[in-house]
């Protein structure tokens, strides 16, 4: 929080075709409110109780994608994951935690991580199976995805025509639909959050991945 309060500037990554238009400038308007919205911490929570990432969780290579504050970094530290094995990227970062790039396109080399978090993140891409296709590229024969959004009845799809995020339209709206665009990479499903809105409006599940 002192960073982001001390903070005179943004990185940024390269706006494509597969972000939704707006994906950079409403999550720079959102750190400006929400930087201590601590609800990633329900992700970590989920990762923590799958026994093969406890019994070694020191020596597990983490991935947060869409972190936007460093407050899901902490989060992560403070579950017992190794600071030197986190790494996290985002369209924007103001912070030397967090890397800047996009999910479609990764600088990471194949089969580098273990756990990767997707916090809130897929409803910003106009192609998600695209990016699902980068991250499974990217983690190990086995590791575990872990991918939240928030359920919304509308009927706006990804590669909608206006391809702006705002939150009455979201386009996630089931853990299916979530694990869809993983298709055959997923192996087995750990959990499964799916919404009960309009009160509990959260999709999540945990998954591993099978890499052919
Ligand atoms: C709604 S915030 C989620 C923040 C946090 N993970 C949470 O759970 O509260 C989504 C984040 O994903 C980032 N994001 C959106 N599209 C992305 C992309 N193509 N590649 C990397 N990050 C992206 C946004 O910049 C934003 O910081």
């Amino acid at each position: 929080m002192q960073r982001l309060k001390a903070l005179r500037g943004f990185t940024t990554a390269d706006k494509s075709s597969n972000q939704i238009t707006n994906a950079t400038e409403y999550n720079l308007a959102a750190l400006q409110t929400s930087s201590d919205l601590d609800r990633p911490v329900v992700m970590v929570n989920v990762a923590v109780s799958i026994q093969k990432i406890s019994q070694r969780i020191g020596a597990l290579d983490v991935l947060s994608i869409g972190p936007r504050s460093e407050i899901e970094l902490f989060g992560i530290m403070a579950a017992g994951f190794d600071p030197k094995r986190i790494k996290a990227l985002d369209l924007l970062s103001y912070s030397p935690l967090v890397e800047t790039g996009d999910m479609h396109a990764m600088k990471f080399a194949d089969n580098s991580f273990d756990v990767i978090f997707l916090g809130w993140v897929l409803a910003y891409s106009t192609t998600p199976a695209e990016a699902a296709k980068e991250i499974v590229r990217v983690c190990r024969n086995g590791a575990v995805v872990v991918a939240t959004g928030d359920f919304n009845s509308s009927t706006a799809t990804h590669a909608d025509a206006s391809q702006t995020f705002n939150n009455e339209e979201t386009r996630i709206n089931s853990v299916d639909q979530v694990l869809s665009f993983f298709g055959s990479a997923v192996d087995k499903v750990y959990f499964r959050h799916d919404p009960d809105p309009p009160a509990q409006p959260m999709v999540m599940t945990a998954f591993s991945v099978k890499k052919s």
